[in-house]
């Protein structure tokens, strides 16, 4: 291998190993679901109504932070995908039944066998979520922007299928990013498949109560 340092060159085998991917995708993932719950606590400010929520987001939207930790954000994002599509298709190419049949140690689930769909749908929802409420236009507050969303059943029932997507796609990466790294032992494997289920529904029951509350059940504008 052609690199500078001993050192760099270590850190670039890894990372073009089978393992370094893994582990790059399991890494990734992890910290994403802690910005979800970071994101997830954030939007609550929804039920306490316009003026809190919209505070909110003027303390955020006024943090110097904020565009590193923006940066940091999409930069996992991208690592995460980039690297889950390589191991994706390293594995395919290996094996003649595709990886997620052979995943999960404990036998084949819902959320093992259709990590490829929710991962495409949850991407599909980010770039429609992007469109709508980091770039659109919240001239009347983030609040009015959000909630004026949410009154459409069509864009409030497409975040909730897209959520229990999301819910489905955690209740397996969660326990696998554990897996990954390093965290199998038999004593420990049983509570971290709970807590990735308790987790999985936190997020799609957290999540999905917005549109819900504001689509369905006449949550004020
Ligand atoms: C369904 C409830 C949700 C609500 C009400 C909500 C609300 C928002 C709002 C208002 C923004 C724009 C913030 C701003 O412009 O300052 C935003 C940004 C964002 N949301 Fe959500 N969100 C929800 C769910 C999700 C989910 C499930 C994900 C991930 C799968 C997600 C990922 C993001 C990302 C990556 C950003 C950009 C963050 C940034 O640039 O600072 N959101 N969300």
């Amino acid at each position: 291998m052609n690199c500078e340092s001993a050192s760099k060159c270590r850190v670039t085998a890894f990372m073009t190993s089978s393992l370094g991917k893994k582990f790059t995708v399991g890494a990734a993932g992890l910290l994403l679901c802690g910005f979800l719950l970071v994101h997830l606590a954030g939007n609550m400010f929804l039920f306490v109504g316009e003026g809190a929520f919209n505070h909110y987001a003027e303390l955020l939207a006024h943090n110097e932070l904020l565009p590193l930790a923006e940066a940091v954000l999409a930069l996992l994002f991208i690592a995460h995908i980039v690297f889950a599509i390589k191991v994706r298709f390293e594995n395919a190419g290996a094996r003649p039944v595709a990886y997620e049949s052979y995943d999960d140690k404990g036998g084949r689930t819902m959320g093992s066998k259709s990590m490829s769909y929710t991962a495409a749908l949850v991407l599909l929802f980010v770039i429609v979520h992007l469109k709508t409420f980091r770039f659109g236009d919240d001239k009347d507050g983030l609040y009015k922007l959000v909630v004026d969303w949410f009154h459409n059943p069509l864009y409030a029932g497409f975040y909730v299928v897209a959520l229990a997507g999301l819910g489905l796609h955690l209740s397996h990466g969660f326990q696998s990013g554990f897996q990954t790294l390093g965290l199998n032992h038999p004593k420990y494997t049983p509570i971290i498949r709970k807590l990735s289920i308790a987790f999985a529904l936190l997020i799609f029951l957290g999540f999905a109560s917005m549109p819900i509350y504001f689509g369905f059940l006449g949550g004020p504008r």
